[in-house]
């Protein structure tokens, strides 16, 4: 098929790169002439394991980029896969997504043979059908349900993992109403479909939308319950992940999600509750379990700061934190538990000496004044404390290092480091 992709992101530039692998003709639309100017040459324009290989094969020959809405006339389907982030009161900004379907509506006017568009980036529900559709229809002044189709495909990709996920995924929702944008929908995914264990989800179009912060709420509330068990824990003296290796064992709660610790971060969890705590608010429904996993989460890094403050008084000395990244195996810290753990210790007179394999030139532009060290040995000389908040696997092999402190006290926020003679070793819920 021919398809044809709005925005390149981690979304959209692997969603793209894994199509055009599928044996589609596919062509991504971005107003970037960077990112345009490196698919072409067959570079990818993100840090994704497995799109350098992909790029490298299908950029610039079955993967095309162009700044050029105007390609998509040539296209049977188009993705639009464009960032939806939080306004200030948590709900979504539409601006981005409004602006491409404009410039696609008035693309879509040149074209004859009816097309679909599927809306890719996370939305409340009812945005599909109340704002994309008719935006597009007036745009293109095509008429829906005969020669303009819409429909949902959310994602399931994570950071780091995106290829992977996308290549071998649980499930995968279509949100449609037509015949044609079902049918489109199963071509598309032909090959995906019969490669993977993957079941398909065919519903409505609110059900694919609401599905997406469904499962993201749900995944990040369980992280939160694991950690308010694991608050109990710790102040009797129970190891929670003890507790969670037994209760994972029952099928109906499930292994994975059980890892307790500092919190969840990164540009999807916490805008995605924030946004569906808005939206059920925006409705005069006050949904009492998401925010509460909002606060617990957003009391890990105070918990750990206080563990620090029980043998340290860190004013005027200098603290290691080891990790800046939201999570291991990306340089990104948008929302990382780093943020407010670094504001604490400055809050409390500390010096910060930072390290994180990646993330030290992102984490800069959020905080320029800290000490960036080139190595965990390095931000620990002299520190009299360390906080561990993201468990990167190399701090697991951490040893001596420990002996270059000056009062070696480690407040683990991840389970990561391996407690041993010679240091004061606090886990944050064990
Ligand atoms: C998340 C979802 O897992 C994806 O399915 C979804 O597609 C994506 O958001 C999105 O909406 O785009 P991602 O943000 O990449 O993916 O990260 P996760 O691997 O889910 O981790 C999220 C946070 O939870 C991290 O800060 C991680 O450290 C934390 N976490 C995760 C825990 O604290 N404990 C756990 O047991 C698991």
């Amino acid at each position: 098929m021919n398809v044809s992709i709005v925005g390149s992101g981690y979304v959209g530039t692997t969603v793209a790169a894994c199509l055009a692998e599928d044996g589609h003709e596919v062509t991504n639309v971005d107003i970037d002439e960077g990112v345009v100017a490196a698919i072409n040459g067959g570079d990818a324009p993100i840090h994704e394991p497995g799109l350098d290989d992909l790029l490298a094969e299908h950029g610039g020959d079955r993967l095309h980029a162009t700044t050029d809405y105007g390609a998509v006339v040539d296209t049977d389907v188009t993705f639009l896969a464009l960032p939806t982030p939080a306004r200030e009161d948590g709900s979504i900004d539409l601006g981005a997504v409004e602006a491409g379907v404009r410039s696609l509506g008035e693309a879509l006017a040149g074209k004859d043979d009816p097309h679909l568009v599927v809306v890719k980036s996370t939305v409340i529900p009812g945005t599909t059908e109340e704002t994309v559709a008719p935006l597009l229809a007036e745009t293109s002044g095509k008429t829906l349900g005969e020669d303009l189709h819409v429909a949902m495909n959310p994602e399931f990709l994570r950071e780091g993992s995106a290829v992977a996920d996308f290549r071998d995924p649980d499930k995968v929702v279509f949100g449609a109403y037509t015949d044609l944008a079902r049918e489109r929908l199963r071509d598309v995914f032909e090959h995906l479909l019969a490669d993977s264990e993957a079941a398909l989800v065919e519903t409505g179009i609110r059900e694919a939308e609401m599905i997406k912060y469904a499962n993201n709420a749900f995944l990040a509330s369980k992280v939160s319950l694991v950690n308010d068990i694991g608050n109990v824990c710790k102040e009797y003296g129970v190891d929670a992940y003890e507790v969670a290796e037994a209760i994972g064992l029952d099928d109906r709660i499930g292994e994975r999600f059980l890892r307790s610790g500092v919190g969840w971060g990164g540009s999807c969890f916490p805008k995605d509750v924030a946004a569906l705590v808005a939206a059920a608010r925006e409705a005069d429904y006050e949904p009492a379990m998401l925010a509460a996993a909002i606060e617990v989460n957003d009391r890990q890094p105070e918990r750990m700061l206080d563990l620090l403050d029980d043998h340290v008084d860190p004013a005027g000395e200098r603290v290691a934190v080891l990790g800046l990244a939201f999570k291991p195996g990306t340089d990104d810290v948008r929302n990382s538990r780093a943020i407010p753990v670094v504001e604490g210790l400055r809050e409390r007179g500390a010096t910060v000496a930072a390290y994180d394999p990646v993330a030290t030139e992102t984490m800069r532009e959020r905080f320029p004044e800290i000490e960036y060290a080139d190595a965990a040995g390095e931000a620990l000389d002299g520190a009299s404390a360390a906080l561990v908040v993201t468990d990167w696997d190399e701090f697991a092999a951490l040893d001596d290092e420990f002996d270059r402190m000056a009062t070696p006290v480690v407040v683990d926020g991840r389970r990561i480091v391996e407690p041993r003679e010679g240091i004061t070793y606090e886990g944050l819920t064990w």
